[in-house]
């Protein structure tokens, strides 16, 4: 079923599960975002009927795109930082498909974020290398080369002085630790350093929960790379998943 430029994204993360209809011409939202909040434990049987009924809400017969905190890859997941562990090795695609009746195309959160950013925010006409990290509950990654993107980057697992790097800089951390915006930023700028070392990157795109915010940490990062917050705050991933729906069609 066609709907000509309109598509449906849901975003899913460790504490909600967001959808709306967007405008694949403008990355725009055609619709209120709705929100649940995800289920605890949040498994896969339980979370199918929760974007069943974003998606009964939404009133949307066709295919969608769901953006998942995990590695995805041709559409089963393969990871589960922080979102129930019963979900490894589960497909997917085939599991939402069933539940909402229509293709469903799945693809990690952080890439879903990052093509929306390409396409319609930070990241426009920039070539090179470019990198989209977003910081909420955990820390999600998206690597572009000239536009193009590496799937599946899980840079906000890398080590850094013997702790995961997602838990001492996510967002979630930032609340988890009492820390002051610049406590947490000394963090994330020490982060960034190491990815830089890393990647070489030619921009960082900051993004996920913690940009609507960027005005009190990115002015204090002091890496050697230009980074800018996000445009989208924190839709990009619904309009990402959104487009990610169109694979192969017009967009
Ligand atoms: C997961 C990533 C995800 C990120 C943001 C990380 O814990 O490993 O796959 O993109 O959180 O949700």
């Amino acid at each position: 079923m066609s709907h000509g430029h309109v598509a449906l994204g849901i975003d899913i993360g460790g504490t909600g599960m967001k959808a709306a209809r967007v405008d694949t011409r403008t990355g725009e939202l055609l619709s209120d975002r709705v929100r649940i909040d995800t289920p605890q434990p949040s498994t896969p049987a339980a979370m199918a009927e929760v974007a069943r009924e974003l998606v009964d809400t939404l009133r949307w017969y066709g295919n969608v795109g769901v953006a998942m905190p995990t590695i995805v890859r041709h559409g089963v997941i393969r990871s589960a930082a922080n979102i129930d562990a019963s979900w490894i090795d589960v497909d997917a695609a085939a599991l939402f498909g069933e539940a909402l009746g229509h293709r469903a195309i799945v693809l990690n959160d952080a890439d879903a974020a990052g093509i929306a950013e390409m396409r319609f925010g930070a990241g426009v006409g920039r070539a090179g290398v470019v990198l989209v990290l977003t910081f909420g509950t955990g820390i999600g990654s998206a690597l572009f080369v000239d536009g193009h993107l590496v799937p599946n980057t899980e840079l906000g697992h890398i080590e850094i002085d013997g702790c995961d790097a997602e838990d001492r800089a996510a967002a979630s951390a930032r609340r988890r630790d009492h820390l002051s915006w610049a406590k947490w930023a000394k963090r994330v700028d020490h982060y960034l350093g190491r990815l830089v070392m890393l990647l070489s990157p030619d921009l960082i795109i900051v993004g996920g929960g913690a940009s609507k915010q960027a005005d009190k940490w990115v002015p204090r990062l002091t890496v050697d790379v230009e980074v800018v917050p996000a445009a989208m705050a924190n839709n990009a991933g619904i309009v990402g998943a959104a487009l990610a729906s169109r694979q192969g069609g017009e967009g």
